[in-house]
């Protein structure tokens, strides 16, 4: 119980020194459930300012006056510091949970590694942009195809010697795997018409397979019908392919060759860093039974025509010395033309 007697200089030292320890306790207290402790312990109901509070009734008017005032003021003293601490503890306690749940948005990304274009399809696009740049229009044709297209329409008669060293895949007397794309050629003369600038990529077929060869490859063919060609537009359109193909100034070699569908014929070399040749297409002024079998006036339109193996130049731009691995499909070698 308070002591009735004590007068109010003694209440006023006891407060004092109870403030201390409560405000020291306050600010202390590293959590809320201490907080909660402290301020039971110092303003709870069995706390010494309950008591002190309590003991009020006993005293006459004036002293229940003054020292109601200094318990008011020793409350309200407490009070003040109790929620200023638990203010401080919640604003840490946010200050820490947004610290531990930031998140780092320059982290890099643990996404999948995206995939990337087959080294062949790359090289295909890249011939193809050269060439649909440079105004040819992209044609396709079927790869079953009859001898008629395949061969025949392009100046290799039955029993042509050139027949025989297709290593035709055929189905029937009559059906085979197209050789090359040079069918295209033939086709697109039947349906479109003349002056016309196409190249016709895609799959080809022939029995046979080592390190450069397989029995199914890609083949770009290019064809130019118009009144006025020559083979010194090819050489230049050529020249200027190859060049930036392979982004350096090459030098180049156009050697005499034979084609039935083409004459003259050419065989194009370029030379490495070693000096030595390199064979990479073949091409020609097209013959004009080629034009006349398509129903062209021979006399009134010429044309010519070039052909090239895609993996060959994939080959050589990428330096892979097996043409086999790109049917492989081992992800370790086809990683290494992802161009990240
Ligand atoms: N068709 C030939 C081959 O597969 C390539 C070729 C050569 C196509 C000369 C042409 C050409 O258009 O003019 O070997």
């Amino acid at each position: 119980m308070s002591n009735p007697t004590l007068t109010a200089e003694q209440l006023a030292t006891e407060l004092t020194a109870l403030a201390q320890e409560a405000l020291a306790h306050i600010q202390a207290a590293p959590d809320l459930t201490q907080l909660e402790q402290a301020r039971q312990h110092f303003t709870g109901k069995k706390s010494r300012l309950v008591e002190l509070s309590k003991g009020l009734g006993q005293l006459d008017a004036d002293m229940r006056k003054t020292q109601g005032a200094v318990l008011h003021q020793y409350r309200e003293q407490l009070n003040a510091a109790l929620q200023q601490r638990q203010s401080d503890l919640k604003q840490a306690a946010l200050t820490a949970q947004l610290a531990a749940e930031a998140i780092d948005v320059t982290l890099p990304s643990r996404g999948q590694q995206a995939g990337s274009l087959h080294p062949v399809t790359q090289t295909l696009e890249r011939i193809s942009g050269f060439f649909t740049r440079a105004g040819f229009t992209v044609e396709q044709g079927p790869e079953v195809e009859d001898d008629y297209h395949n061969f025949s329409a392009l100046n290799i008669p039955e029993s042509h010697p050139a027949r025989a060293m297709h290593d035709t895949f055929y189905f029937d007397a009559h059906h085979l795997l197209r050789t090359h794309t040079s069918s295209v050629q033939i086709r697109t003369l039947e349906q479109k018409s003349v002056p016309l600038r196409i190249i016709c990529p895609g799959r080809v077929y022939r029995c046979d397979s080592d390190q450069t060869h397989s029995p199914m490859f890609h083949q770009v063919e290019g064809l130019v019908v118009a009144e006025r060609t020559s083979f010194a537009e090819l050489k230049g359109l050529i020249i200027q392919f190859l060049n930036v193909f392979f982004e350096k100034e090459l030098t180049v070699r156009f050697r005499p060759s034979y084609f039935p569908f083409t004459e003259p014929s050419a065989e194009v070399d370029i030379m490495d860093e070693r000096g030595r040749w390199l064979e990479v297409l073949g091409c020609g002024m097209v013959h004009p039974n080629v034009l006349t079998q398509c129903g062209i006036d021979a006399t009134q339109y010429t044309g010519f025509a070039f052909g090239l193996g895609v993996e060959r130049f994939a080959m050589l731009r990428y330096g892979v010395t097996d043409l086999r691995q790109f049917f492989q499909n081992d992800i370790r070698f086809l990683r290494q033309f992802s161009p990240l």
